[in-house]
């Protein structure tokens, strides 16, 4: 069983920052789970939030912020003074890194962007995807079905994997095939083994998330789940 890395090395450095990207070479952790957002000025950066005030010392909504305002924050001092100026990272930035490195990434595509910037958002996204290595692996993954659909239809070669929150949907198995997902990514505490096996099955691979306990991990491998988003993926109990 795979276990990619939530956010970057996230229990140790503070998410999504380089300082949680780069303990993964040190770690040989080999999978990367991102998120990413984007700028009112249409530049594409990795924040998991749809405000900035739990990461870092300002406040307000990602969208509505410029690059050049997202840089002046700090992201990294609200984790410890040892992170203190973190600074966002964009994606153009993690795809240079990653095609260094050769890590593989989920890149989760967010959420509450307002519908008139979609488009753009997907057009950039795909424009920057086009550029990482043929070395590297990556998954496309959202919970927002319609967009993941879209982004499926601009790139059809990239994998990608239907995010599930809470309880499975009965119809899950036809939910992912109708937008030709590969993977389907529940929820850790509502995912059952019968569910697992059913959509194993049905051939959809099965990465769950966020798994952070070593006694659930192992019952989710015997289960023959694919992967596990942890943020502790280094631990190698799990
Ligand atoms: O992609 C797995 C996981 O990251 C989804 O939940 O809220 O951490 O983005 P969240
Ligand atoms: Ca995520």
């Amino acid at each position: 069983m795979k276990k990619i890395a939530h956010r970057g090395i996230s229990a140790q450095a503070p998410e999504n920052t380089r300082a949680a990207f780069k303990k993964m070479v040190a770690l040989n952790v080999e999978w990367l789970e991102t998120d990413i957002d984007m700028t009112s000025d249409g530049e594409l950066i990795l924040i998991h939030d749809d405000k900035v005030d739990r990461v870092s010392n300002g406040s307000g909504s990602v969208n509505d912020m410029t690059l050049i305002d997202l840089q002046k924050l700090d992201f990294g001092r609200w984790f410890s003074d040892e992170y203190a100026n973190e600074r966002i990272v964009t994606l153009k930035w993690l795809i240079d890194f990653i095609n260094h490195y050769h890590f593989n990434v989920n890149f989760e595509l967010k959420t509450a962007l307002k519908s008139d910037k979609q488009n753009a958002y997907l057009t950039s996204v795909c424009q920057a995807l086009r550029l990482v290595s043929s070395k590297v692996k990556i998954i496309v993954s959202s919970f927002d079905i319609t967009l993941l659909k879209k982004f499926h239809v601009l790139m059809p070669d990239v994998q990608i994997g239907v995010l599930i929150e809470g309880k499975l949907p009965d119809n899950i198995v036809a939910i992912a095939k109708n937008i030709g997902a590969v993977y389907v990514h529940p929820d850790v505490d509502y995912l059952t083994k019968d569910q697992t096996k059913k959509l194993i099955d049905n051939h959809l691979q099965v990465n769950v998330w966020t798994v952070n306990d070593m006694i659930v991990a192992e019952k989710l491998e015997k289960w023959r789940v694919e992967a596990i988003f942890t943020d502790f993926p280094e631990v190698k109990a799990i």
